[in-house]
């Protein structure tokens, strides 16, 4: 469809974001650690063209429907356009000197939504993006991306981190996305040639508002405070002294993001290294800590792994911010035609998606 087509005329800015996978650190950011998630092809695209009739005027392709707003209230039904009026608030809030303009809107993207690849965030980051290139503000990436999160954080309400946003605005398709959450020191690194990574969909949708992911955040919150650290990022493994904790249940939340941070640093050396059974191996880790301490996974979505192992994955995992979505293989590329033909027999060809 596009935006020539909704309002008869060629938009003045057309920018565009990508959703990501992340291979492994999983509930590590908003607790000062590490991370390594991926840019998907699936990208969000964001068309705008100034609105003379003073208000503003949102259509998405994905829902068929137009919004019309005067000021950036929230819905009180957590509507897709609050992450659109989300972005122009906190956009207009931190740069007061710009006038307030009206614009004409459309979005259009292939991203499956509520599937843990980071809709919301390719969505804010492409808004920003778009409003950047129109008012000329020369937004550094980094900082469109804690712009980006505070519309997530602040606006609509999500106890997220700055992972997705991060990577969709910095990330370079093709290579992974390595960062200190604590700093927002990344690395990108190429991938091994002989590598290929999988999804395959659980169709288990989630919404982050609804599920237990606040509960997740409070509970790594209740664990610092009662370590007495900042950040549980910064706990050695060794240093871990789980007697402080009160609660059994917090004790396993924290105890998987102590060995998931570890998990991510020596992921990013078998990268380096080339060594994809070291990887693999960290993989099915991260996934039963995520599964079995975290309690994230679902019972589809432990089906999918264990399937995709069966059928010849060096690992899997279901990644983002879990209850359901998407899951994460890692197969050897001579291995990979084999390796489909028996994932397929159980799953159809529309549930699995080559990164
Ligand atoms: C969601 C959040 C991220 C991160 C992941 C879990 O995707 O937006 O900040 O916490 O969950 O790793």
């Amino acid at each position: 469809m596009g935006f020539e087509t909704i309002y008869n005329h060629k938009p003045l800015v057309k920018e565009s974001a990508n959703a990501r996978v992340n291979l492994i650190g999983e509930h590590t950011d908003y607790t000062g650690g590490y991370v390594m998630p991926t840019l998907l092809g699936f990208e969000n695209t964001i068309e705008l063209a100034r609105n003379d009739e003073k208000k503003f005027i949102v259509f998405s392709e994905h829902f068929n429907e137009k919004k019309i707003f005067n000021d950036f209230t929230k819905s009180i039904n957590n509507d897709w356009s609050d992450y659109i009026k989300g972005c122009f608030f906190v956009f207009f809030n931190e740069y007061k000197n710009i006038k307030l303009e009206h614009f004409k809107i459309c979005i259009s993207s292939n991203i499956p939504l509520e599937r843990g690849i980071s809709s919301s965030s390719a969505l804010c980051v492409s808004t920003l993006k778009a409003l950047n290139t129109y008012f000329n503000t020369q937004i550094e990436k980094k900082h469109l991306a804690k712009l980006a999160k505070k519309v997530e954080h602040d606006y609509i309400g999500v106890s997220g981190g700055i992972m997705d946003q991060m990577v969709s605005s910095i990330g370079i398709h093709g290579k992974a996305f390595f960062l200190n959450c604590l700093n927002l020191e990344y690395e990108l690194i190429d991938f091994p040639s002989d590598w290929k990574f999988c999804l395959i969909d659980s169709e288990v949708q989630r919404n982050l508002r609804s599920s237990s992911y606040n509960d997740r955040f409070s509970q790594l919150k209740l664990a610092e405070k009662e370590l007495n650290v900042e950040y549980l990022g910064g706990v050695e493994l060794s240093k871990f002294n789980s007697d402080k904790i009160s609660s059994p249940t917090v004790v396993k939340r924290a105890r998987h993001v102590v060995t998931e941070n570890n998990r991510v640093k020596e992921a990013k050396e078998c990268l380096l290294k080339d060594n994809i059974y070291q990887f693999g191996k960290l993989m099915i880790e991260s996934h039963n800590s995520y599964s079995k301490d975290f309690e994230a996974s679902t019972y589809d979505v432990d089906e999918i792994v264990k399937k995709s192992i069966k059928c010849g994955a060096l690992g899997a995992r279901l990644t983002g911010g879990g209850f359901g979505g998407f899951t994460v293989s890692l197969i050897e590329k001579n291995k990979f035609s084999d390796w489909y033909k028996k994932i397929n027999k159980y799953y159809p060809q529309e549930k699995i998606f080559e990164v």
